[in-house]
This record gives C-alpha cells, structure tokens and sequence, in this order.
C-alpha cells in the first residue's frame, strides 16, 4: 500500500531523545549487575615482535585487583574468523596499542592502577609503519571493499589522455583519521546457566552475537547482546570489536559480570582507522570541456593482519562520463592497526581527490565548476552502462547554485580580500551508493488497539525509532504515537547493522512489510480483538535478493565559502551548503540531522582531523581528542542542508535512499577549491593546516 506522505516526510521528533536528555537511556557501560568487575586492557608498547613476560606481581597487589589475564592463563577459544578479533590467543603483537593483557579488579580505578602497574616485556623486530606511493611491499588485491574489483579499465587510458588537448595530473593524500564516537566502545557481560549475555556498543547486535557464537563456540540461542542505545560509532562499531570478546572472556574467567571502556586514548589503535591514501588522479578532456579520459590510482595501506582496501576509486565509476578510464587500488600490509571502515568509506578520500581534480580542470579549462559537471553528467552510470534508477546530480547543482548566489562568483581566484582576509567559494560533488539488506521484523496489533514493531534495528543516534514508527503508522493507517517500536537486542526479529547507509532502508522494508500484513489481517477482521492481539512477521530475504537491473545511488552538491587569513594561514569556512537528491526524505528533522553532521565530520577532514604514524614508535601521535581535533561549534557557522524529493519506483516500498554519509562526500575538496579560489593557492593534501598555507 502507498505510504502516508503528511507521515512518512514529517519532521518528527526523535523518540528519546527525553531519555538521552535526562540520562535514563542506558548505554553498553550503564548496566551494573550485582558483582560486577572491571576490566582494563593493556596495550601493547612495540610495533611489531611478541611478549616475552608479563610481570603481575605489582598488579596483584592493588587492592580490588581480582586477576590479570593475559594469553598464558586465558580462556583457550576457537581462532576468530575476524583476526583482530583474536586478542589474548598468543605472545604475537602485530601493531601498537594491540591489547596484551587484561585487568580485572572490583572499581575501573583499581583496574586502571594495576594496568599501570603491569610490567610487560618485549621482543621487539623491525618494523614497517610509513606509507609511501613507491612502498615495495605495494600489491594489487583482488578486491577492493565491498567487492567491487580492484582494477577496471574501460577503453585505452593510456592513448586517449595522451591525446586530450586539456590535462591534468595530479597527486593527492589523505593522512589517517580515527573514528571518535561520543560514546567509547564498552561492553557489559555475564553468564548465566551457561547463557551468555551482553551489552556492547554496536551497530548491530546480530553481528556481535555471531562472532561470540562463532569465538566461544555456542549456539547463538544461548548469547543475547543488547545494543539498546549507542552513542555513535561511524563505521567503528560496525564490526565486533574486542571488548565484547575480552569482556566475555573475563566474565567466563572470574564468574563475575565484567564491564570493559575501551580508554578514549586506546580508540585509535583499536576501532580501526580511516586508511590514509595517496590518489593520482588524471583527467583528459577536450577544450569543449567533454572528459575523454578519466584515470583515478590509489595507494593504500592495510595491516599484517588482514586485507582491508579502501576503496577510493569506484566513485569514480560512477560520476563522470568517459569511453577511456581505468580505476586502480594497491595496497601494502604495514606493521599498523587494522584501518575500518568510517563514514562514506570509499567515497570520502576518493571524492576529495576526484572533485579536486575536477576543479583544477575547470580552471585549466577557464570554465566553470558547476558548467563543467553538468557537462560530464552521464545518461547512465560509465562503469556498468546500466540506466540510473534516479540521479539528481545535476539538480543538486543547480539548486546549490542557486542558493548558495553562485552565480555571482568572480572565477578569478585571489579577487576578493576582506583586511586580512582572502575569501573565496568552491564547489564539489557527492554520491553514496543505495545498499539495502535482508531483514525481518514483527508487528503486533494489541487488543487496546495500539501496536508495536518489533526488529532488531541500531540507533546510533540516527532516529532509527523514530522514523520505523512513522513507516509502521503510514503503512497502519493510524497515528505514529499508537506505534510503539522495540529496537536494540538479538532477543528481536533479526536484522542487519546500521551502516552503509542503509538501516532505515533494510528494516524499514521489513517493517512495512509486516506492517502492511497485518494492516491486511486487521482489514479482514470482524468484532474485537482477541486478547493477545494479531501478530505478523514479515522477511525481505526475497526483496532484497531480487537486486536491480537499475543503477541505484544518491547524489548531492557541496558549496564552501572560506575566509582565509593572509597573515596566520587561518582557514574559516563561513557557509557550508548542500543539496541533495536521495530518494524519500522520511523525516524532514533526523535527516537533516544526519545530512549536517555529515558536512561537519567533512569539516574537519578537510580543516582540523589528521593523525599520523610515530616512524620510531609505529604508534599513532594523535591518540585523544585534545591532539585529534574533531570541529567544534565555532568551526561549524552557517551550515545549510537541503534536498531535492526524488520519486524512485525502484528502490523500496519508502522510496528512500541512504542519508548517513553523502554528507562528508566531496564536502572536504569543496573547502578545499573554496581555499584555491580565495588564494591562488592548490594544497593537494589534508588537513588543511595553516602550516600547509604558509
Ligand atoms: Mo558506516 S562507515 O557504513 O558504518
């Protein structure tokens, strides 16, 4: 049945934000069992080698101290399938900050003391922690992320850019960043008769249950893990992380329900990091503006333990036409944490480099930046030659356009000076891919006549409750307050992560689904209720299989207008607007929310957030948020986020596409051509740092 539109685009407010407020919403660390201990992991302090000892006796002399575990006395479990996940299995340190041991005591301050009092000895060897383009431990995976293909040519590259009367060859970097939920990653865990149960901070509590099934050898009927309220995670909570197993594996060890937060200056060595990336970027086009050869190289590092590729280049296959292109990942296995996934992985590093890219063509050209993307605007998407089910790019453009007053731009870069201030306005694409996954959900009509869905969704503090319960009440016919939504736990009907960009897709789905069945049953239904109501279940295992002969992504357009100070090198960025075209808005107000935060975090890619690997230490530099700096409210002034409603049959029975991460893509090369239009200046790596400017 068609969805309610006054329910489904309303800009409802978020469901609790009341409980947030005022603290009754309880987080992974905020369950306290009687008995409860805590535990404090040990990070290791070489880069690459094994532990030789680890010296307790101090430890154990703190009081409250319970037991140090480590991988001599700990729990033997089954090797994880997710190798960072194998903690306290051997003498082995594969990175800095790699946890070595756990202590676990009757307060976090006990805890933390015998941490500091642990003497752990090493074996150090060499190690490798600095990426370079020319690095000679480079390969060419298969794969990159998400399965898509490493390397894909399309005509000759090569003879086509040779002969392209207008070039541009450029070479762009990105330095590592780290994922800072407000929220550190933190578990609660006990058993019971053999019944394990948890609290962890995740984006998707089935995962969790999964691979503690898969470590502790259970059957997953006998975990629940809760992920009832998470305060943020971007990507890094999107994956079992270790203190859900050395949680568990500490309860299993003492008897006792164990709490295990992950320390803020531990979070970068273990949630994973964004990849940095060295992207040579070439583009071949005619002096028409018409682009006859595309080429986008990424380099990239992984960890020994594992393969991970950011996969930098695809948006590439997907923005800009041309008959000769070829898109190129290579990586090296570095003695460094394992990089994961954060907001728009992929798209963020690969569309700063690639909008940047294209704004060093327009001024080649002498044309414009929005002229020439709407001029290299293809019919349909160049790597698979498939239709686009929508693609609002050029909308986006010229809506930016349009509201941002781009028109009035004097193209000449250095022109406009305020003081000491250079000002200048830049512009830059965005896409995200449409992803959706199977789901179930439940929904149950009581005989009082209110209802409630039941799926097991994640908030990370998108609204996720919020808009399922406009979905359920649209497809209902009933008001969205009569719908109360159980989200959080493996205890409900199963469902995927929230991450991709696809939660409200994938449960959504389900959820009207079921809703829809059983609005049907109750349609059909003569007298009362019975007392314990109607129920129906609903599964999109079919739906989401089908997949789509369509090209299904969304786009946007970034507009940055920054100040520059001629004498500090002071970058400010005034306005930050976006456009964007992403299916079904469904709620006017989380959306936007998420479309904001979004062209923040993007700030700071392209402003304040930067790390770097220590070559003598092979440690991160910028371990917590006092030397990793995230925007604050005086970084973010005039930030606008708008969007174009697309009416798109082929994506799900909402219409809607992906929201949580096209804000941060192209928003970073955005500030960045701003900054080359305010001085004359090209920066080619991030942050932009005023020591970059100077
Ligand atoms: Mo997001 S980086 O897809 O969790």
């Amino acid at each position: 049945m068609p969805l309610d539109p006054q329910l489904t685009g309303a800009p409802v407010v978020r469901r609790e934000a009341r409980d947030k407020v005022t603290g009754a919403a309880r987080y992974a660390a905020e369950h306290t069992p009687p008995g409860t201990l805590y535990a404090w992991p040990v990070p290791a302090a070489i880069a690459a080698g094994r532990v030789t000892a680890v010296r307790a006796v101090d430890a154990l002399a703190v009081p409250g101290v319970h037991t140090v575990l480590t991988h001599d006395n700990a729990p033997r479990l089954a090797e994880p399938d997710d190798p960072i996940l194998a903690v306290l299995r051997n003498d082995r340190v594969p990175h800095h900050g790699w946890t070595v041991a756990l202590v676990v005591a009757d307060s976090p301050e006990a805890a933390r003391t015998g941490a500091g009092r642990l003497l752990v000895e090493y074996e150090s060897t060499d190690h490798d922690v600095i990426l370079t383009e020319d690095h000679p431990g480079l390969y060419t995976p298969e794969e990159a992320n998400g399965g898509f293909p490493a390397v894909r040519r399309r005509g000759d590259f090569e003879r086509s850019f040779a002969a392209a009367p207008v070039q541009v060859d450029a070479t762009y970097r990105t330095v590592p960043l780290h994922n800072h939920p407000m929220e550190p990653h933190a578990a609660t865990a006990w058993w019971e008769d053999g019944h394990l149960t948890v609290h962890d901070s995740s984006q998707g509590s089935n995962a969790v249950r999964k691979s503690l099934a898969q470590i502790f050898g259970l059957d997953p009927d006998r975990i629940t893990v809760h992920s009832e309220h998470v305060g943020g995670g971007f990507g890094s909570k999107g994956t079992t992380r270790p203190q859900a197993v050395l949680a568990a594996l500490a309860a299993r060890h003492t008897g006792h329900p164990v709490k295990l937060v992950f320390p803020r200056a531990q979070l970068a060595e273990v949630v994973g990091h964004r990849a940095p990336t060295i992207q040579r970027v070439r583009l071949g086009a005619g002096l028409d503006g018409i682009l006859h050869a595309v080429a986008q190289e990424v380099v990239t590092q992984t960890s020994t333990l594992k393969e991970f590729v950011e996969q930098a280049a695809v948006p590439a296959r997907v923005m800009y036409g041309s008959p000769d292109s070829t898109t190129v990942h290579r990586v090296a296995a570095l003695d460094v944490p394992t990089p994961s996934w954060m907001r728009a992985p992929g798209e963020a590093p690969g569309m700063y480099a690639l909008e940047s890219a294209m704004d060093e063509l327009a001024s080649a050209l002498g044309m414009d930046p929005v002229e020439l993307r709407l001029l290299n605007d293809p019919a349909a998407e160049p790597d698979s030659g498939r239709p686009f089910s929508s693609r609002g790019l050029a909308a986006c453009l010229r809506e930016g356009a349009d509201r941002f007053g781009w028109q009035a731009r004097d193209p000449r870069p250095a022109a406009r000076q305020e003081g000491r201030w250079l000002l200048g306005t830049g512009v830059a694409s965005a896409t995200y891919p449409v992803l959706v996954s199977r789901s179930a959900a439940r929904a149950h009509a009581a005989a009082d006549g209110t209802f409630r869905v039941e799926v097991n969704a994640t908030d990370i503090g998108t609204g996720a409750r919020t808009v399922l319960a406009q979905i359920a009440a649209s497809a209902l016919g009933v008001d969205v307050e009569s719908v109360e939504v159980a989200i959080g736990s493996t205890d409900l009907p199963t469902a995927p992560l929230a991450g991709g960009s696809s939660g409200t897709a994938s449960w959504g789905w389900a959820v009207h689904k079921a809703a829809s069945g059983l609005a049907d049953r109750l349609a059909g239904h003569r007298g009362p209720l019975p007392d314990e109501g109607l129920t129906t279940t609903a599964d999109t295992e079919e739906e989401t299989a089908a997949g789509s002969p369509y090209a299904r992504h969304a786009f946007g357009a970034h507009f940055a207008e920054t100040a520059v100070d001629s004498v500090t090198g002071e970058i400010r960025v005034r306005r930050l607007l976006g456009v964007y075209a992403a299916g079904k808005i469904l709620n006017a107000r989380t959306a936007r929310s998420q479309f904001v935060g979004g062209m923040v975090m993007g700030l700071g890619m392209a402003l304040t957030e930067g790390s770097a690997i220590d070559p003598a230490f092979g440690d991160f530099t910028a371990k917590d948020l006092a030397s990793y700096h995230v925007p604050v409210n005086a970084d973010a002034l005039d930030i606008q986020a708008h969007w174009i409603d697309e009416d798109d049959h082929h994506l799900n029975p909402m219409g809607s596409k992906g929201i949580g991460e096209i804000g941060i893509v192209g928003t970073a090369a955005a500030i960045g051509n701003a900054v080359r239009h305010a001085t004359g200046a090209r920066i080619r790596e991030l942050p932009l740092t005023p020591d970059r400017l100077l």
